[in-house]
């Protein structure tokens, strides 16, 4: 709602805004329901107790396909509260509907890739356990960094688990589970709890989808099991919201000669990626579509360029709320490189107030 009131304030056609918001639909956080949330709108970090009702052990599984390690773990752990990580919304949805089925209370499922929710959601030494079960393997080397178990991630993780904590990941990839024994190994902050780096049986558990065809297949499924030490780690930082970032100008330029001149950019600083992407005009503000991709989270966002009702020649360029945006380092790069453009476009252009972190 308050998108397009915002979108015909700005004198967009609803025509336009629903061409916009479905070029970034896979960035537009649903309404979930009760059990389903979102990152993109929960505080960072997120208040469990608040959402659970009730504060107990945190248990958390990541990539949970079809929802039925989350069932086996919230019947096992009754004194929990189980939170599901996932990126695919069919899964969400099959899962949360399991999880109606049963009455199931003590369960959320958050649509959020496990690296965006460890940095944003959860505190230091707050995770009970972690639950990995046969993560994506990304075998070509090039999609090596979409891998799931890697350095920065695994620091994360053990970040989040309180001391004693423990971290569970099962795969059937043989060369997976080596990179993982290797990554490890090199952690201090985590203690083996096997004799062995893996071992091929894990009694207790339940058999998972991707389990199950791997042993139907007759491949061996590689198990670890670790706990938290006391080893002090590196401290990572809940990442949270920065202050809301706009830039007033005073302009001779009409935002329409704004958008008439320009022309897709990429920038890359320091880790931080972001495409300037197309611009769209409406009758009292311009539209630009940007995704920046970030370590912890990427995001596809619009940035209204909009005159300011009684302030004649005066713009204010600032974040819409299509798609749900979240204000990072990243947001405000994004903010400053257009605001320089913008400034750049006329030598009479001022800028008046700059609320931008760089
Ligand atoms: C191979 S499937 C395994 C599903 C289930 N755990 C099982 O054992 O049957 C991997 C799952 O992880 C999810 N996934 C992949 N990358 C993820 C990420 N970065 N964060 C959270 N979930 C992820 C996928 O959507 C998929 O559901």
């Amino acid at each position: 709602m308050q998108v397009v009131l915002e979108a015909i304030i700005a004198g967009f056609s609803v025509r336009m805004l629903a061409i916009i918001i479905r070029r970034m639909d896979a960035n537009t956080p649903s309404s979930p329901g009760l059990h389903q949330l979102n990152v993109m709108r929960l505080s960072w970090p997120a208040d469990w107790s608040r959402i659970f009702g009730e504060q107990r052990p945190l248990i958390v599984e990541i990539g949970f396909g079809n929802g039925a390690y989350l069932l086996h773990l919230a019947e096992r752990r009754p004194d929990a509260n189980i939170i599901g990580l996932e990126i695919s919304s069919r899964s969400l949805d099959i899962a949360e509907q399991k999880i109606i089925k049963r009455g199931v209370q003590h369960i959320r499922v958050v649509h959020s890739t496990a690296e965006t929710a460890l940095h944003h959601l959860f505190e230091p030494a707050t995770i009970e356990e972690i639950h990995i079960n046969f993560p994506d393997p990304w075998f070509k080397s090039r999609h090596s960094g979409r891998r799931l178990m890697q350095r920065a991630t695994l620091d994360a993780m053990v970040s989040r688990l309180a001391h004693g904590g423990r971290l569970y990941l099962a795969t059937d990839i043989i060369e997976y589970a080596a990179m993982c024994a290797e990554l490890f190994a090199e952690t201090s902050g985590l203690e083996n709890q096997l004799q062995t780096a893996w071992v091929n049986q894990m009694p207790g558990r339940i058999v998972t989808k991707y389990e199950g065809k791997a042993l139907r297949e007759g491949r061996p499924c590689y198990y670890f099991a670790y706990r938290r030490n006391h080893e002090t780690v590196p401290h990572i930082p809940v990442i949270k919201d920065l202050e809301m970032p706009h830039i007033i100008f005073k302009t001779a330029l009409h935002h329409d000669d704004v958008v008439a001149q320009f022309e897709p950019r990429s920038y890359s600083i320091n880790e931080v990626h972001i495409k300037l992407m197309n611009a769209y005009r409406g009758e009292r503000a311009a539209l630009f579509e940007v995704y920046i991709k970030e370590a912890t989270i990427d995001q596809h966002l619009v940035l209204l360029f909009a005159a300011r009702e009684k302030h004649p020649g005066e713009y204010t360029l600032k974040l819409s709320s299509i798609g749900h945006p979240r204000p990072t380092a990243g947001v405000h790069q994004a903010v400053a490189l257009l605001g320089e453009w913008i400034a750049g476009l006329h030598p009479e252009n001022e800028i008046l107030k700059n609320k931008v972190r760089t």
